[in-house]
This record gives C-alpha cells, structure tokens and sequence, in this order.
C-alpha cells in the first residue's frame, strides 16, 4: 500500500516568495485497485504524482511503501520499489528510436511485449520501432510511446498522468481494459489515473478529487461521481470560475 500523509509542498514564485502547491494531502492506495485522480486544472493532481515519484520534493509530511518511509529516496531508488510515472508532458530524447527507449525502459522485455506496447496504446510496431523520438512525432505520438514505456515496465504502482490527452476514443477504451484486467483485483499492483474522462473516471474503484492542493472529496464512483461531473466538466472548459463544494453529506 501506498500511503501519503499530511504532504505539503512548495515551489519559489517570481518574485522569491513560496508559494504552496499541496496543502496537507493524506491518503492512500491499495494493491488491488484503480484509482480516479480528478479535480479542476491546476489543482495539484501531477504535483501528487511528482511527489510520488520524487520528482517534487514535499516541504512536510511523509511517504511510504508497504509500511517503509520512502518520503527521502530518490527518483531511481523509487523506481526500483517498483513506483512508475507517465508523464503528463512526455520529455522528448532525440537520437533515440522508440526501440531503444522501450528497450531502455524494460531491459527485460522481449522483442515481442515490445511491439504488442505499441499496438496496446493504438500505435504500429512497423510504422513506429526505428523512427526517432526526437524528430517529427505529434504530442499525441509521444504520450502513447511514454505510457507503452510504464505498461512494459509493469510496476507495482503505476501512475498515468493524463492518458486521454492527444488519444482517441478507440484507444483510451483499450488501454482502459489493459489498465482494469492488469491492476483491478491484483493483490500486488495499483494503478492510478490522472485522469478528466468520463469513461474512465466512473470504472475505477476509488475517486479522489483535489482541488486547491487539497483532497475535496474522496470514494467510490457511485458516491463522488455524480457530484462531481458537471462541474468537472465546467471547470475544464473554464466556463465558470467559483468555488465548488464536493462535501459528501
Ligand atoms: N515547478 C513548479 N513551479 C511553479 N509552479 C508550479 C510548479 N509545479 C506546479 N506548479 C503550480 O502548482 C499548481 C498545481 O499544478 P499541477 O499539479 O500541475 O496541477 P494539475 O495537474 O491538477 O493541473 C498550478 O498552479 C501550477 O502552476
Ligand atoms: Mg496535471
């Protein structure tokens, strides 16, 4: 199980003042289970998953794995725990083919789990093995490429930061029934999902929405959704910008 409790997290704004991104952010993950992170843009919902991942380091509060403090490892020692991130903003690597970079990402896998990533994030293995990462791949190209990389490296907790963005219909609905057949009911893995889509959001077991830096409400699909989804949907077209009150009564 993946536990946060009470992470608090700063970054220096312009004019060398801190500002606060995460506000007191506890809670936790199990093995087992899909998890929703949803909430209005800005919210702090990839800050969470750098904090996970190490990337973003919190100024309070602690972080563990199975029971044992992780808050101070470092991003490759996470990795080794077996925590994984897809970015919601893939980096680009020029000079390498989408072979070497999956090769890199799961030295293990073979040529065979390598091509069927591809095609599980709608992408063909003949088209896309030699091109290079660099070099005239859309962002939607990249983002699939970013998230073959985790479903290879299979960690025990999984992080996919946005994967509906630049994705089509078809291929979130495929991905999606990779990520439920792969972590729902796994008694050793746990996926979480960055995630705004609608058809994802209502078939994960568990929803946490953060908004402000701080968890506004949390629970199952059937206790959170319908709370949440118009102005969910308001909040990401920017149609209306007041408060929203998520309280479960
Ligand atoms: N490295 C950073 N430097 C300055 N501000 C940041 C940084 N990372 C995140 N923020 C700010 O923190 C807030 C939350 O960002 P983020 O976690 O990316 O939100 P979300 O993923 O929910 O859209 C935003 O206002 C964003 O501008
Ligand atoms: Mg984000």
């Amino acid at each position: 199980m993946l536990k946060l409790e009470n992470i608090q997290m700063q970054v220096d704004n312009d004019s060398g003042e801190k500002t606060e991104i995460l506000k007191g952010i506890d809670c936790q993950f199990e093995k087992g289970k899909v998890y929703a992170v949803t909430g209005p843009n800005g919210g702090g919902k990839t800050s969470i998953a750098k904090v996970i991942m190490g990337i973003y380091r919190q100024s309070q509060g602690h972080i563990y794995l199975d029971g044992e403090e992780i808050s101070d490892l470092s991003i490759s020692e996470r990795a080794k725990k077996g925590i994984g991130y897809a970015f919601q903003q893939p980096p680009r690597f020029k000079g390498l083919s989408i072979q070497n970079v999956l090769t890199i990402a799961a030295p293990q896998a073979d040529l065979v789990r390598v091509r069927s990533s591809l095609r599980d994030v709608g992408l063909c293995p003949e088209d896309y093995l030699d091109r290079d990462l660099g070099a005239g791949l859309s962002g939607g190209e990249i983002k699939r490429i970013e998230m073959a990389q985790l479903l290879l490296r299979n960690p025990v907790i999984s992080i996919f930061d946005e994967p509906e963005a630049g994705v089509d219909l078809w291929t979130i609905q495929k991905l999606l029934r990779l990520i439920l057949s792969t972590y729902k009911n796994n008694p050793r893995k746990t996926a979480i999902i960055i995630t705004h889509n609608e058809k994802i959001i209502p078939v994960c077991d568990e929803i946490i929405v953060v908004e402000g830096g701080m968890i506004q409400a949390q629970g199952t699909p059937e206790q959170v959704w319908n709370l949440i989804k118009d102005d969910i949907e308001c909040k990401v077209r920017n149609q209306c910008q007041g408060e929203i009150n998520y309280a479960i009564n």
